[in-house]
């Protein structure tokens, strides 16, 4: 490699690494539809993911129109209202929580419902092995969906995960009539970010690496 081109590499190494650390979460959005052109250059790094025996078992429903969000709020909703009524809260706060799982749902510009497919994964007659290559379709699912975010961030979107999907996944598919091998995972809101993120506390590095032996390597 030549002097200009380590430069260019490290010149790029820099610009992943502030891309990395500048996406954050975000909770409001403005009203702009976001272009189709930008959601495909998305899905087109979302391919690029790793995955488990590069199965790509990771799905992805796209909704722009409110007659969709709001079906699947409300499919939500319901089931949200019934598991905590179950659990004994009381009717207002459960109602509050309804209506602002539904509102950042509906005031999305774009939501996008992220599943997985376990079809193309490998079938075990053992139920720890099953585990495990779920575990793999989760795990890569997830790597795609962090390219989701990076990709919109990237591309000057702002996003947020929401787990909420998995705790309902059954009103969802039937909400938006997913195949049946889909599996909802969470939920994506993306569009033009109306406030800025929170500055989250970040562990530092010897909270969650050890280096096995010292490590002084140049470069
Ligand atoms: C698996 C997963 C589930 C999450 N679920 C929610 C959620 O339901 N609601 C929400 O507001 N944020 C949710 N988040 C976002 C996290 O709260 C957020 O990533 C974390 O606080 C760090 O903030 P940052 O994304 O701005 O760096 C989720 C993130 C992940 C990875």
């Amino acid at each position: 490699m030549n002097a200009a081109t380590r430069n260019d590499a490290l010149m790029n190494a820099l610009d992943a690494h502030s891309l990395l650390r500048g996406r954050q979460s975000i909770r409001r959005y403005h009203a702009a539809q976001p272009s189709t052109a930008s959601i495909t250059r998305i899905f087109e790094s979302v391919a690029y993911a790793p995955s488990a025996h590069n199965r790509q078992p990771w799905r992805y429903m796209v909704l722009f129109g409110s007659a969709a969000k709001e079906q699947l709020a409300l499919a939500m909703g319901r089931r949200l209202a019934a598991d905590r009524s179950r659990d004994g809260d009381a009717s207002d706060p459960i109602q509050q929580d309804v209506e602002r799982s539904s509102q950042r749902i509906t005031q999305a510009p774009v939501v996008i419902i992220v599943a997985l497919s376990m079809v193309e994964m490998d079938c075990y007659p053992d139920q720890f092995r099953t585990q495990a290559e779920r575990t793999m379709a989760v795990q890569s699912t997830a790597m795609a969906t962090q390219n989701l975010l990076l990709a919109a961030h990237a591309e000057g979107h702002g996003t947020c995960w929401m787990c909420a999907p998995l705790f309902c996944p059954d009103e969802v598919k039937t909400a938006l009539s997913l195949p049946a091998d889909w599996e909802p995972q969470g939920l994506i809101t993306l569009g033009c970010p109306a406030q800025p993120g929170r500055n989250k506390p970040r562990k530092t590095i010897t909270d969650f690496v050890r280096f096995a032996e010292p490590h002084d390597a140049p470069g």
